[in-house]
């Protein structure tokens, strides 16, 4: 197994199989049910399987305010996203604490999960969106989302009883235990995970492989659930992915496997939380570049880096890997950053997300020091094909 700890000792294991499954699928039909969507489904697959460790449920209230306010769960441990279950007024009043009830998807009526109810409370979201997301403006994808929700949050914890399965791409499907147990074998004792909700093009692949430099291997984990509706949908993604291993990656150094949660855009806390998720994988680096899961300019370039970096190390377990904004030279005739490049910007290859967008839509390839051809390419067809125009 692999060496490093997940987070707060132990993987947590709520998936419930055997008699034990069918004897809760049969008390299930006897609860009160709440419907949950998509992104409720995956948050609780994730707590099922450990991903969330220490989480062994939807937070209660005293975590909620704790990790909203103070950035730990009531027990202390870091955690910067609070992961909650929300029901309407009305769905409240069919629960109380104390009782069960069942997760059911609101779409296809599966029965997900049992919650032990242990709290149920109110929230000022505003106060949630200032504290997570650091504005309550309504144009940040992450705030309106939180809007959305209602006001009443459900805690307590769960035992999945059915778990989500992909449509697409199956074998690139991982939990915690497997992640560990395969780097294990592959003989890795340093594993360096990256998070990406876009394609790689060079400077991806840039610090991607600066780290590889200094790690055993690298656990490509791009994540795959719910992103906003101009990014690039995962399955082109992952077809992008597999050429650009395929083609310049050594395959006994690298895994890839997908992170099925939502995308929050929170920045610098979205980048603990993606920090301590990959522990909880396995790994014992993650890549922080520049602006981690931000979007527009709500954060500054570094502000995500600065916020890990005011952590005391033991308490996060997992070594951040820090990278400056990277680029291509045209002077030094390769991939650099400010670090390592002494030239003006003039010789700096950048291209804004609409020119390149501009030219995939014309069915033009950036330029080759931006993105690989191949990937290029398969974003020219997958655009194509949405016949939409999604960010790169
Ligand atoms: S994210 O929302 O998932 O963080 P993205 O897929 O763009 O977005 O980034 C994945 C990782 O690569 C993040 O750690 C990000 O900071 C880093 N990154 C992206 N582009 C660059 C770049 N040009 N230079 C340095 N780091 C970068």
């Amino acid at each position: 197994m692999s060496a490093i700890l997940p987070h707060g000792g132990h993987l947590i294991n709520r998936v419930v199989t055997g008699q034990q499954r069918e004897d809760l699928l049969a008390l299930s039909a006897t609860l009160p049910s709440i419907p949950v969507n998509a992104w409720t489904v995956s948050d609780l697959d994730l707590i099922g399987v450990g991903a969330f460790s220490p989480l062994t449920g939807f937070m209660n209230e005293q975590d909620y305010l704790s990790v909203v306010n103070h950035m730990k769960l009531a027990s202390g441990a870091i955690w910067s996203i609070p992961i909650t279950l929300a029901v309407t007024e009305d769905q409240a009043k069919g629960i109380s604490i104390g009782q069960q009830a069942a997760l059911v998807g609101e779409n296809d009526g599966v029965v997900y999960a049992i919650i032990d109810i242990d709290s149920i409370y109110k929230v000022d979201k505003r106060h949630e969106a200032v504290q997570v997301f650091k504005t309550d403006d309504m144009e940040h994808p992450g705030v309106v989302k939180l809007f959305d929700r209602p006001d009443t949050y459900v805690g307590g914890s769960i035992q999945v009883l059915n778990r989500p399965v992909p449509e697409k791409f199956n074998e690139f499907y991982f939990d915690p235990s497997e992640t560990r147990r395969l780097f294990a074998e592959k003989g890795w004792k340093s594993v360096v995970g990256f998070q990406t909700r876009n394609p790689v093009h060079r400077a991806h692949e840039y610090i991607q492989k600066a780290a590889m430099e200094i790690v055993d291997g690298l656990f490509l984990n791009p994540l795959v659930g719910e992103t906003k509706s101009d990014d690039v949908p995962a399955n082109v993604r992952m077809k992008s992915y597999l050429a650009l291993l395929e083609n310049y990656y050594p395959a006994d150094r690298v895994h890839l496997g997908v992170f099925p949660a939502a995308m929050r855009y929170a920045g610098p806390r979205e980048a603990i939380f993606h920090a301590l998720v990959r522990k909880n994988y396995g790994c014992t680096h993650f890549i922080v570049g520049r602006d981690h899961a931000g979007v527009g300019d709500y954060y500054g370039t570094y502000e995500a880096q600065d916020l890990l970096k005011s952590l005391p190390a033991e308490e996060l377990g997992i070594t951040p890997l820090y990278f400056e904004h990277s680029f291509y030279c045209t002077k030094c005739g390769n991939m650099a950053s400010n670090k390592t490049c002494p030239h003006d910007k003039e010789h700096h290859l950048t291209l804004s997300g609409t020119k390149v967008r501009a030219l995939l839509r014309d069915g033009i390839c950036p330029p080759p020091e931006f993105s690989r051809p191949e990937v290029a390419q398969i974003l020219i067809e997958g655009m194509a094909e949405a016949s939409k125009s999604y960010a790169i």
